[in-house]
C-alpha cells in the first residue's frame, strides 16, 4: 500500500503554491494525496500556517492542536507545521507541541525531503516544480519570487518568508511551458511585490509570447478583453513600484489579463507613511489613471487595513473618500492586527480593538453600499 499524505492549507497564494511544491516532494517519495475526507488515515499530515494576523495564526494552530488525539491513535503518523508561522520569531512549535514532528519554514521544502529520505526511498528524477498530481485549491500559481524586502510597519512577512529572491525568467517560463503542456489555460505569477521582480516584470510578460502562442486560441480574443480567457496574470503589485513600463505591458500584451492588485492600504498620506508604504495617495491616484487611460475596463482590486496606531477618525474618513473616488472593482478589508517584532507593534498609541472593529464594519458597509 503506498504511503498517504494530507495537507492542510491556510494564508495566502504563496501558500497554495508552497503546497504544491511540498506536495511534489511527497510524490517524489511516492506519498499519495488522501485529501481531506480521509486525512485521519494519513501517515503524514502538513498544515501550511499563516500568521499575517493574529487570527490566521490562532486558527491554524488550533488545527495543529486538534492532531494531537489522532497522533496518540497512530503514533506512526508524522505531523509537520510548515509555512509563515513555523518561521515566526518567538513561536517554538516543537516546545508547544509534542506531537508535532517536523517544522518546515516557508522556503525550506527541501528539509522535507532530507526528513524523508531515511523512511523512504525517492524516485530518481529530481524533483521537477509543479509536476506532481496535487492542486491546489485556487489555480495555478508561478512563483516568480519570493520574500519581501519592503518592511511596511504592520506587516511580518519580511521576517517569516525572508529577503526577496527572484527566479530567473527562463526557470520562469520552463514552469510555464510545463503547465502549458499539461493543459493549463491560465495562470497566476505570485510575487509578494512582484514590481520589483529583480529581471522586469515587464521583460518576463513579453518573453511568454511564445508560450501563450503554444497554448493557442487567444489571440483571437479582443485587445482589452476581460473574459478571463488570458494566459496570466499577477499577484500583488507595490504602488510604489508599479511602473508605466509595467502598464503599458499588460496593455498591449493579448495573453495578459487586465487585472490588477494594488493594495492601497489607507487613503491618508499621513498613515500611509508611517506604514511605510513609500508613496502617497496622489500617488496612487497617478497609477490608477494611467491603467485607466490604457485600458479603460482594467478590473482593479484592493487591500484595505483600518485602525492602524494612532489613525484618528478624519485619517480614516480619508480612506472612505479614497474609496469612493477610485471605484475599485473589489476591495479587501482588514482590521489591523498588531504583529510582534514589526515596527508598528512598538507604537504606543494602539487603538481600542473596539476601535478598530467598528472601522472594518463602517468600511465593509460603506464599499457594499458604493457596489450596490
Ligand atoms: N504583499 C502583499 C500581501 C501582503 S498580506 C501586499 O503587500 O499587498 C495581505 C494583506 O494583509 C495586506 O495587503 C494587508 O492589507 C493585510 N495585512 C498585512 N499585515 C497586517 C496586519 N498586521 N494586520 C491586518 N492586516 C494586515
Ligand atoms: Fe507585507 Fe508590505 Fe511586503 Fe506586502 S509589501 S508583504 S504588506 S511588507
Ligand atoms: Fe501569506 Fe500569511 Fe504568509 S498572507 S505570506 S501565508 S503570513
Amino acid at each position: 500500500m503506498p504511503r498517504k499524505y494530507f495537507i492542510k492549507t491556510y494564508g495566502c497564494q504563496m501558500n497554495e503554491a508552497d503546497s504544491v511544491r511540498l506536495a511534489g516532494v511527497l510524490e517524489s517519495a511516492g506519498y499519495q494525496n488522501i485529501g481531506g475526507s480521509g486525512y485521519q488515515s494519513a501517515d503524514i499530515v502538513l498544515v501550511n500556517t499563516c500568521c499575517v494576523r493574529r487570527h490566521a495564526e490562532d486558527v491554524a494552530l488550533q488545527y495543529v492542536a486538534s492532531l494531537k488525539g489522532l497522533k496518540k491513535k497512530n503514533p506512526e503518523m508524522i505531523i509537520g507545521v510548515c509555512g509563515c508561522v513555523a518561521a515566526e520569531p518567538g513561536v517554538d512549535i516543537l516546545k508547544r507541541f509534542q506531537h508535532v514532528d517536523l517544522v518546515l519554514g516557508p522556503n525550506e521544502a527541501e528539509k522535507l525531503r532530507e526528513f524523508l529520505k531515511p523512511l523512504t526511498p525517492f524516485s530518481p528524477s529530481p524533483l521537477v516544480r509543479g509536476k506532481g498530481k496535487y492542486k491546489g485549491e485556487g489555480g495555478e500559481f508561478v512563483t516568480i519570487m519570493r520574500g519581501c524586502d519592503n518592511f511596511c510597519s504592520y506587516c511580518i512577512v519580511p521576517y517569516v518568508r525572508g529577503r526577496e529572491v527572484s527566479r530567473p525568467i527562463d526557470e520562469v517560463l520552463e514552469e510555464v511551458g510545463r503547465k502549458i503542456e499539461q493543459g493549463a489555460k491560465r495562470m497566476t505569477l505570485l510575487g509578494q511585490s512582484i514590481n520589483s521582480y529583480k529581471y522586469g516584470l515587464a521583460n518576463l510578460m513579453r518573453a511568454m509570447g511564445p508560450a501563450a502562442e503554444r497554448r493557442g486560441s487567444q489571440s483571437e480574443e479582443p485587445r482589452h478583453s476581460v473574459s478571463g480567457s488570458e494566459l496570466v496574470q499577477f499577484l500583488t503589485s507595490h504602488p510604489r513600484d508599479m511602473s508605466d513600463e509595467i502598464i503599458e505591458a499588460v496593455a498591449e500584451l493579448p495573453y495578459v489579463a487586465k487585472e490588477f492588485m494594488l493594495p492601497l492600504q489607507s487613503g491618508d498620506d499621513e498613515i500611509l507613511q508611517k506604514m511605510n508604504r513609500g508613496y502617497n495617495l496622489d500617488h496612487y491616484r497617478g497609477r490608477i489613471k494611467k491603467i485607466r487611460e490604457l485600458m479603460p475596463h482594467a478590473r482593479i482590486s484592493t487591500d484595505i487595513l483600518v485602525g492602524f496606531p494612532g489613525e484618528t477618525e478624519e485619517q480614516f474618513q480619508n480612506t472612505l473618500k479614497a474609496i469612493e473616488e477610485i471605484k475599485f472593482n473589489e476591495v479587501h478589508m482588514f482590521a489591523y492586527s498588531s504583529r510582534p517584532g514589526t515596527p508598528a507593534a512598538q507604537l504606543l498609541d494602539q487603538l481600542p480593538e473596539k476601535v478598530i472593529k467598528d472601522r472594518l464594519q463602517q468600511l465593509i458597509s460603506h464599499v457594499h453600499r458604493l457596489v450596490a
